[in-house]
C-alpha cells in the first residue's frame, strides 16, 4: 500500500514522462524527405521508391532527385525537419564518381541527418543469397558528409540483383524476384528506423573487409573506371536512335560518326547496354584481351626505368618508384584511348564489327533492368 503522497508523486511522474517521450518522438519526427540518387540500371531507383512510399505512409513530403547530369545541387527549401538521403551503386568498390562530386559540391547547410543506401550485386548460390562488397564506397561518402556537417543517422548497404553483365551474364528472372524481395522487406525495416529518427548502421558489420580492399578500390578509380569506359562497341544492329546518348547519366555517350562512342566521363554503370532497345552495345571482351596481350609485348617499362634513371639518378628509390607506376599507368591509358578511337573507326567495317560483336560475350549473355523500371524512368530533365 503506498502512501497517497507518493502514488500522487508517481502519477505526476509519469504524466511528465509521457509528455517528454511525447516530445522526443514529436522532435525526431521529420516533415520532409529529400532522396538524391544516381542508378545505372534501377536498382538504387528502386530503393529510393520504397522508402519514399513509406515516407509518403507517414505523412511526410518526399522528394526524389536523380543526380545525372546535375549542375548545380539544389536543397529545396522546406518547412519543418527534413531527412536526407543519398542513393547509388558500388562501382569498383566505390562509389561513382558522379555521386562522389555530387556531395563534394553539395551546399553546406548546417547539421542536417543523412542517410546512405549502397546498392551492391547481390547473387544467389543455391539456397544461400551471396552479398557484394562495399569497400569504400560508405566509408568515403561518411568523410565527404561529415565535412560538410551532416548527421549521419543510418547505412544500408543493399545486395540487390548484380548488374555487372559486362562479367557474368544477368540474372534469370526467377533469381531477380526472389532477391528483390529479401531487399524490400530489409528496406521497409530501415525505412521504419530511420523515417522515425533511429539510428542504424548495418553498413559498419563489414568494416574490417571494407578497410582491407580499399587499395583495389584506390586502383578502380584512378584506372580500372577509365579503362571499363573504352570496352564499349556498339554492333552492326544499331538503329541510330540515339536512346544510349540520350539517357547516359554522365553525357558520356556521344555519337562520332553514327554511331555511339564512349568518353573517359562514362561510369560504366550498364545502363546504355540494358535499354538498348536492338541490345546492339556489347563489351567488346576480344579488344580487351587484344589490348592486354600488346601491353605485355611492349617493352615500356625497360624504357620508363632507363629515362628515369638516366634524368634523375639521385632521386630516392619511394620518388622514382612513383614516378615509374604513374608514368608506367599514364602511357597504358594513352594506348588505350588511341587504340579505342582506332576500333572506333574501324568498326564500320562490317566484318571487323562482326568479329568484335560476335567474340563478345554479352551477345550471348541475358541483360539486367530493375523490375519495372523502363528507360523511360531515366528521361533527363531540361
Ligand atoms: C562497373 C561496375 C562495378 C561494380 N562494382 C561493384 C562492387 O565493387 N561491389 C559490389 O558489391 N557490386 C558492384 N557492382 C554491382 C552494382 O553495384 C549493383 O548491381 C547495383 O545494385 C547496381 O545498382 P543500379 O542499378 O542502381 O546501378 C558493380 C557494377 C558495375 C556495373
Amino acid at each position: 500500500m503506498q502512501p497517497p503522497f507518493l502514488s500522487l508523486t508517481l502519477k505526476f511522474h509519469n504524466l511528465f514522462r509521457d509528455d517528454l517521450l511525447k516530445n522526443e518522438t514529436f522532435n525526431r519526427m521529420y516533415k520532409n524527405l529529400v532522396i538524391y540518387y544516381f542508378s545505372g540500371t534501377g536498382n538504387a531507383l528502386t530503393a529510393a521508391r520504397w522508402i519514399t512510399k513509406s515516407a509518403a505512409l507517414k505523412g511526410l513530403n518526399a522528394s526524389l532527385i536523380p543526380v545525372d547530369r546535375f549542375k548545380k545541387p539544389s536543397f529545396p527549401s522546406q518547412e519543418g525537419k527534413t531527412l536526407i538521403g543519398f542513393l547509388y551503386p558500388t562501382h569498383g568498390f566505390s562509389l561513382p564518381w558522379i555521386m562522389l562530386k555530387f556531395m563534394l559540391v553539395f551546399p553546406l547547410i548546417g547539421k542536417q541527418d543523412a542517410f546512405l543506401l549502397n546498392t551492391r550485386a547481390g547473387m544467389k548460390a543455391g539456397r544461400w543469397f551471396t552479398p557484394g562488397l562495399s569497400g569504400m564506397a560508405q566509408l568515403l561518402a561518411i568523410l565527404v558528409l561529415k565535412m560538410k556537417s551532416f548527421n549521419i543517422k543510418g547505412l544500408l548497404p543493399l545486395d540487390m540483383p548484380s548488374n555487372w553483365i559486362s562479367i557474368h551474364p544477368g540474372l534469370n528472372e526467377k533469381t531477380v524476384e526472389l532477391i528483390i524481395e529479401r531487399c524490400r522487406s530489409i528496406v521497409e525495416n530501415f525505412s521504419e528506423k530511420i523515417l522515425t529518427g533511429k539510428r542504424t548502421y548495418k553498413g559498419l558489420l563489414s568494416l574490417p573487409i571494407d578497410i582491407a580492399i580499399i587499395p583495389v578500390a584506390i586502383g578502380y578509380s584512378l584506372f580500372g573506371r577509365f579503362i571499363l569506359a573504352k570496352t564499349f562497341i556498339s554492333s552492326s544492329d544499331c538503329g541510330n536512335c540515339r536512346l544510349c546518348e540520350k539517357r547516359c547519366p554522365t553525357g558520356a555517350v556521344k555519337i562520332v560518326d553514327g554511331r555511339p562512342y564512349w568518353s573517359f566521363k562514362c561510369e560504366s554503370c550498364m545502363r546504355c547496354m540494358n535499354i538498348c532497345p536492338t541490345k546492339s552495345i556489347q563489351t567488346a571482351h576480344s579488344f580487351v584481351v587484344l589490348i592486354f596481350i600488346v601491353l605485355s609485348f611492349i617493352p615500356y617499362s625497360f624504357w620508363l626505368s632507363a629515362i628515369i634513371s638516366k634524368y634523375l639518378p639521385g632521386a630516392p628509390a619511394v620518388a622514382s618508384n612513383f614516378l615509374y607506376d604513374a608514368s608506367r599507368w599514364s602511357f597504358k591509358m594513352l594506348f588505350i584511348f588511341i587504340a579505342y578511337h582506332i576500333l572506333h573507326f574501324t568498326i564500320k567495317n562490317r566484318s571487323i564489327n562482326n568479329f568484335f560483336t560476335y567474340s563478345s560475350l554479352t551477345r550471348y549473355w541475358r541483360r539486367y533492368m530493375a523490375p519495372g523500371i523502363k528507360a523511360f524512368d531515366f528521361r533527363q530533365k531540361e
